[in-house]
């Protein structure tokens, strides 16, 4: 069977863009940036991206370009099985966030439309959970199905899965070229009008501010590293899954800088157009903007929405083309992490692309239908807040270590990558992968070990949220553990005859 290729490099560079830009460029960095310093954020933001962030997309490009399959075949074929339970981890995280990630691109799409009337009014805290996540249940309860949910929901699997179903390249990288373009065109038209308003300067004065001291609170680089690695979509099994599908010929060092800086670049323009917005808003409201400042959930669709209800005209529009932009970043996020498992599936068992994509897909699709219950919320955030803390930078600090330290396939990687891209790897590469990017992983997981787990179930100061002891450890650690329980099995199985084999060219 041949293997999917992409059409050309435009459309490998800009799907992988389309994976690493999505809701946390959008709703994660400004806040994390502006939390963490300011302006002096920058240096371990950038210290970051270069030591472990792009050294680590390199690395996986390679082994997905040279070695032609998903994550977990990638592995097994560079290493074997003691490598390939690391890939299957890492889709089964994917797996996970997919089943919620398609929920918030189903709001983001109901806002779209909320937006052309101000349908959420002026208390939009209220009218986000009462009218329309219905959130009237406890924590762990699910009630009913909210249709005003499923309905949006139902639409993002279906735009989703009917882009995979294309194939890789008329229909990942086709959307990739249509919707990361018009992004870029909607989002400018946002940031313009956002910077343009009165009392923008402030918001972006608090965002741009430096806050040196901080650059001594080891907690900051934590939180560059942590945000590097969620930003860059890197230790998902996702770039290693895209990257098998270039043709033999392919530039992989020179890809990797363009993808990791127009993802940052994308950022930087969120962190501008987001702390400008809020700036309008403290002047309008008279407060600071330490006031107004907010992430997540809590800003796209509480704080957002009192923005536009301020806005001098055309708030519907502007509503309207922020909310696309969110729902246009999040559906090729959500397409590149669903491929992961569709691949990895349909190359295990030998199954055609298509049954995988059905069951696997099918199987998210209808998994996600939990978080588009009234319980929902509570749901999606104990999920997400304990994938995120123990899963993906703790999944990219095992992987460099498997990967340069045990099985010894750095200098191997540099040589493949070398032959074939613009520019040569110097020894700064294997030293940021072996050594800078360990340390400081190593340390940040030792210390959210220590202060997550034991906190978790700390009852003097309450578990994340004040949440039930029984609905943490179901819904968050045993998700979490789930994940790489069912990798390690996962990797027990035989390969179909037909992938096992791997003829490396000399
Ligand atoms: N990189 C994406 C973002 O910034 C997040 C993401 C991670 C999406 C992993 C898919 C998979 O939002």
């Amino acid at each position: 069977m041949e293997r999917s290729q992409w059409g050309t490099r435009a459309g490998f560079v800009m799907a992988a863009i389309g994976s690493a830009v999505g809701l946390g460029n959008i709703w994660r960095f400004p806040y994390v940036a502006y939390e963490n310093g300011g302006g002096a954020f920058f240096i371990p933001y950038l210290f970051a991206l270069l030591t472990a962030g792009i050294p680590i997309l390199i690395m996986e490009f390679t082994i997905g370009q040279k070695f032609r399959g998903s994550a977990p075949l990638s592995f097994f074929r560079m290493s074997g099985k003691k490598l390939e339970w690391l890939g299957w981890w890492a889709v089964f995280v994917s797996f996970i966030i997919s089943c919620y990630y398609a929920v918030i691109i189903a709001w983001a799409i109901r806002y779209t439309i909320f937006s052309f009337n101000l349908a959420w009014g002026s208390d939009t805290e209220g009218f986000l959970f009462n009218e329309f996540l219905h959130l009237t249940v406890q924590p762990g309860q699910t009630g009913g199905i909210v249709w005003g949910v499923f309905i949006p929901l139902a639409f993002v699997w279906i735009i989703t899965l009917g882009i995979l179903f294309a194939g890789v390249k008329k229909g990942i990288e086709l959307a990739n070229r249509i919707f990361i373009p018009t992004l870029v065109v909607i989002f400018l038209i946002v940031v313009l009008r956002a910077v343009t308003l009165d009392g923008a300067l402030m918001g972006l004065d608090a965002f741009f501010k430096p806050n040196i001291e901080e650059l001594m609170n080891p907690a900051v680089w934590v939180a560059a590293y942590g945000h590097i690695f969620f930003s860059l979509s890197v230790a998902f099994a996702i770039m290693i899954t895209y990257a098998s599908y270039l043709p033999k010929k392919s530039d992989l060092t020179n890809n990797a800088f363009i993808t990791g800086f127009a993802n940052s670049a994308f950022e930087l323009l969120a962190g501008i157009g987001i702390f400008a917005a809020l700036g309008f808003m403290a002047n309008q409201q008279g407060v600071a903007v330490a006031d107004v400042a907010a992430a997540g959930v809590g800003l796209a669709f509480v704080v957002f929405p009192q923005i536009i209800n301020e806005f001098p005209g055309f708030n519907g529009l502007f509503g309207a083309l922020f909310f696309l932009s969110l729902t246009l970043a999040g559906l090729t996020s959500l397409i590149s992490i669903t491929e992961t498992y569709v691949a990895g599936v349909s190359e295990k068992f030998g199954i055609s692309r298509n049954k995988s994509l059905a069951f696997g897909g099918g199987l998210a699709a209808l998994i996600s239908i939990l978080f588009a219950t009234q319980g929902g919320l509570y749901f999606l955030d104990v999920v997400d807040y304990f994938i995120n803390q123990f899963g993906v930078a703790f999944i990219g600090l095992v992987e460099v270590i498997l990967v340069v330290w045990v099985f010894r396939k750095a200098d191997m990687l540099k040589g493949h990558a070398d032959a074939i891209s613009d520019i040569r790897l110097g020894g700064w590469w294997k030293i940021c992968l072996g050594i800078v990017t360990p340390i400081v992983l190593g340390y940040m997981m030792f210390g959210l070990f220590k202060v997550n787990l034991l906190k978790q179930f700390d009852t003097e100061n309450g578990n994340y949220e004040g949440y039930s002891d029984m609905f943490i450890m179901s819904a968050g650690v045993t998700v979490a553990a789930a994940a790489i329980i069912l990798g390690v099995l996962a990797s027990f199985g035989k390969w179909h005859k037909d992938h096992a084999e791997f003829e490396e060219e000399k």
